[in-house]
């Protein structure tokens, strides 16, 4: 009782006062404590409302903890970025460290043909474990070929991939001047080895980056291309791998007050879980995220992982995560993610020395790694969101959970565009969604009809809130889907785009549909 006066008194008076001592509250309470005590009892929870507290002779000053600062890159900063992406190929020491690595393990030169034929099996044979049925999967990387494999074939598509996404997070505005990044199933380290490297074109960002991972091997490599890559005592701090199963409810040592959470191809590797108990996973381990913090989620983009990828995300916003991007619920009621097949693409990598080698040879195709396609999600905690966009009251917009009434007519839409291309060259196709539908549906933009007024479903980028005027209806059998055909006659603009909100989440208020 006494314990819950205090924090009352506390939350009253820093509300009302931006900084003030403790003996000040001590008259206020029934029973009188010593400050010390006072403090002992209140500091677990000064970071959760928002306050600091500075020793000050024998007191504590508390005061409101300043918002942490946004890293905003500067031109210079931007320009060695996009110089990085241009080259579209892993840092030069890194390959070198991966070659030196393997030839460590395997005490011969990594290109001796003995050692390329092993890695070209143990890449086969990784492949062929991911396409079994997910509950016949059995990856573990107990074995040391696998994680060489791992490195050989996976590690240049993921690390690019993840520093693109480091981009968006810097573009916007999700990165600290000083944060700390908690990378979950890291493997070889991938994630914060490509932190490190983009962090490195960056004049004052530091970092300090936590991991969990539970195979040794994996362990081994990361922590040999941390010590070979990393400057001690530089501005990225990539501390140990915390050997762990991610399913614990009790991961030792998981850092407080996380910036950003990322799970990178992870989550689809437990097997027997359920969407239930991947989602507990994620808001187990987001118990530690910060107010402010983010949480990344990253799948394959195959078709299976993708759809299940979103899935987890409406599960998770049924937990009371908000959804950051891409989706946004611009009719305002949440969807249910129905066959939701949607990712993200970029420019496909340039073969490492490693791949070429392993390429060389008859089947070469099974040895390639280069496309970046990926299936994504950012939760927050506090609501913000990326696009505010709703559709006003009483708009002309048709949802598209009701094509099927107007199968043959040309209607208006709001939508997000949800992939890159799926087409050709004759023919260009983007799905599409605005959180209503049930079935899948696509823009489909036979070449010959492209206009300046229609070009846009090309050209924005993914995740952008377009309007579509005049598209003709169609109903597509053989996938259960629908066609919007935009021809010469139709219109797409963007749609104007709030400032990210920072309303609170809450299900029923906020996602009242406004229409
Ligand atoms: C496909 S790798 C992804 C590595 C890295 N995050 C990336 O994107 O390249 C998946 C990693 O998650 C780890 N992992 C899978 N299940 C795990 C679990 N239950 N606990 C801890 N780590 C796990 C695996 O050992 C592996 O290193």
């Amino acid at each position: 009782m006494a314990e819950n006066q205090l924090i009352s008194t506390i939350k009253y008076v820093a509300a009302t006062k931006p900084a003030f001592f403790l003996s000040e509250i001590i008259p206020y309470l029934d029973k009188p404590l010593p400050v010390d005590q006072v403090f002992s009892i209140i500091s677990p929870k000064l970071s959760d409302w928002g306050l600091t507290a500075i020793k000050s002779k024998g007191d504590f000053e508390i005061v409101r903890t300043p918002p942490p600062q946004k890293y905003l890159m500067s031109r210079e900063e931007l320009e060695r970025q996009q110089a990085f992406f241009t080259e579209r190929t892993i840092p030069a020491p890194l390959a070198q460290g991966i070659e030196k690595y393997i030839a460590k393990k395997v005490g011969k030169d990594w290109n001796d043909p003995v050692i390329i034929e092993r890695l070209r099996r143990a890449i086969v044979s990784q492949k062929d474990d991911y396409w079994k049925p997910s509950h016949k999967r059995s990856l573990q990387y107990i074995k040391g070929y696998s994680v060489l494999g791992y490195l050989a074939y996976h590690f240049p598509v993921y690390f690019i991939q993840t520093e693109h996404l480091l981009l968006k997070l810097a573009h916007d505005g999700l990165l600290k001047k000083g944060m700390t990044i908690l990378d979950v199933g890291t493997g070889p380290g991938v994630v914060p080895l490509a932190i490190a490297d983009f962090y490195s074109r960056l004049d004052a960002a530091e970092a300090t980056i936590y991991s969990v991972e539970r195979s040794e091997e994996h362990i081994e490599a990361f922590t040999y291309l941390r010590d070979t890559l990393v400057p001690k005592g530089g501005r990225v701090s990539i501390k140990p791998p915390i050997k762990a199963d991610i399913r614990s409810q009790d991961i030792p040592r998981l850092p407080e007050k996380i910036d950003l959470v990322i799970f990178s191809n992870v989550l689809n590797e437990l097997a027997d879980a359920t969407m239930e108990s991947r989602a507990d996973i994620v808001t187990h381990i987001a118990g530690n995220l910060a107010p402010d913090g983010s949480i990344l989620i990253v799948e394959p983009a195959d078709e299976e992982n993708a759809t299940r990828m979103r899935s987890l995300t409406i599960a998770l916003h049924n937990k009371g995560l908000s959804v950051y991007c891409p989706c946004s619920f611009i009719w305002g009621s949440t969807c249910t993610a129905p066959r939701c097949w949607s990712f993200e693409t970029a420019p496909a990598i340039r073969l490492s020395q490693l791949m070429e080698t392993l390429a060389h040879c008859e089947d070469s195709y099974r040895y390639v790694n280069t496309d970046i396609k990926y299936s994504y999600a950012i939760l927050r905690k506090d609501g913000m969101r990326k696009e505010d966009f709703r559709v006003p009251a009483g708009s002309k917009y048709l949802r598209l959970s009701k094509l099927h009434l107007h199968v043959g007519k040309r209607i208006n839409v709001a939508a997000l565009k949800m992939s890159g291309e799926l087409g050709d060259a004759r023919s260009h196709v983007f799905k599409i969604c605005d959180g209503n539908a049930k079935t899948p549906v696509y823009a489909v933009l036979p070449s010959y009809h492209i206009t300046p007024e229609n070009d846009l479903i090309t050209s924005a980028p993914y995740g952008s809130v377009l309007e579509l005027r005049n598209v003709l209806v169609r109903y597509n059998k053989a996938h259960d889907a629908y066609n919007l055909l935009v021809s010469r006659n139709t219109h797409i603009h963007p749609l104007p785009v709030g400032k990210p909100s920072s309303l609170k989440h809450n299900n029923k208020k906020h996602f009242k549909n406004p229409g």
